[in-house]
């Protein structure tokens, strides 16, 4: 089965400042082993991605070491309200943080939210990491100043019926879902450990049936939210929040279409169409992802290409395999290896 490259647009490859976690080479190794050809990455960073010269040098460096395409975000700060308009000639995407996660982002306060949702170019989403009652505080911005906003990680039954609600009301909202929220709950947190803290943080059955029942209506893309941090950071003291995800979410979303939880050409509208059109990104000629959907394997079938070196779906019995991705023409993934030589100046 040939299915078109995939796009995430939720992804960090910690660059700049977080280099012994992931790089921009070896986390697009990682998305093309997962038969990922387009990511979008985070500007959580440190320093975080709020001024053009940071945006510049940040997608630069994207652009002489990645295997596939990165387009990088910028970042919302009240610092630096007034490069907002410049930053969204240059960034596909604003990130704005509601809540404290992983990183040195949060914007705070009323006046700088309006200022964040009025100075953003209106033909570009904003994107929020909005959890809980932030949800209904960002639909309510939008009396004040309507434009385009996509909710990150929607993870609770309250919140994806707050966004399916808000969408038929006409306002302009879209929404990604993780594949850790849709296969995971709050027991596999507590199996996993610290390796299952991220935020949102994994929820209840009822939370992960909520998302399913709106697979096929409120949930436009399906995003990892690839947060790579290394074993001993997430063994150590003051353990951060995250999960890889880039070699999981392909293989876990073709087991869900094997199972008949949802179709192969829904996964392909949620994993390359949709996400192509909110965020306005280029067709990649003569790229494909080469699968077989019937083959069994236990995940991963490969060593992984995330510099971080573990996943929490270690064991999961899959069903569908990447068996070739091709870029531009080339063959860059064959049978679990990424062939890095291709794609390089
Ligand atoms: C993310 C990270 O590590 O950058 N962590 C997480 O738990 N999701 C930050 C984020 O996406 O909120
Ligand atoms: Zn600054
Ligand atoms: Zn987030
Ligand atoms: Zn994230």
């Amino acid at each position: 089965m040939k299915l078109p490259g995939m796009v995430d647009v939720h992804v960090h490859l910690r660059v700049p400042g977080g280099e012994h976690k992931e790089d921009f080479r070896t986390g697009s190794a990682a998305a093309l082993a997962g038969g990922i050809t387009t990511v979008l990455a985070m500007p959580n960073t440190f320093p975080p991605i709020v001024t053009i010269d940071q945006l510049s040098v940040a997608q630069e460096t994207a652009n002489r070491q990645s295997l596939c395409d990165v387009f990088m975000y910028a970042g919302a700060s009240a610092e630096h309200l007034n490069e907002l308009p410049r930053l969204g000639e240059q960034a596909p995407a604003l990130k704005l943080y509601m809540d404290q996660t992983y990183g040195p982002l949060k914007t705070n306060g009323l006046e700088n939210l309006l200022r964040v949702f009025e100075s953003w170019p209106k033909n570009k989403v904003i994107c929020i990491h909005a959890e809980q009652e932030s949800i209904a505080a960002a639909l309510g911005l939008l009396n004040a100043a309507p434009r385009p906003i996509h909710f990150c990680h929607v993870s609770r039954k309250a919140e994806i019926e707050l966004i399916a609600a808000a969408k038929r009301q006409g306002l302009p909202v879209t929404c990604e879902v993780t594949p850790h929220h849709l296969f995971l709950t709050e027991q596999d947190a507590t199996r996993l450990g610290r390796l299952g803290d991220m935020r949102p943080t994994l929820a209840e059955q009822r939370d992960v049936d909520a998302l399913w029942e709106h697979i096929n209506t409120t949930i436009d893309c399906i995003a990892t939210d690839h947060a790579p941090h290394t074993l001993q950071e997430k063994q150590g003291e003051n353990p951060p929040p995250g999960v890889p995800g880039l070699e999981s979410s392909l293989p876990l979303m073709l087991t869900a279409a094997s199972q008949g939880r949802l179709s192969y050409e829904r996964l392909v509208e949620m994993m390359h169409f949709t996400p192509r059109r909110i965020f306005s990104l280029p067709a990649q000629p003569e790229t494909w992802v080469e699968i077989d959907p019937d083959s069994r394997y236990e995940f991963p079938d490969h060593p992984l290409y995330t510099k971080c070196g573990w996943t929490p779906f270690a064991g999961l019995a899959m069903q569908g395999r990447i068996r070739q991705v091709v870029l531009r023409g080339k063959t860059v993934v064959k049978d679990g290896v990424v062939l890095s030589d291709v794609n390089q100046d």
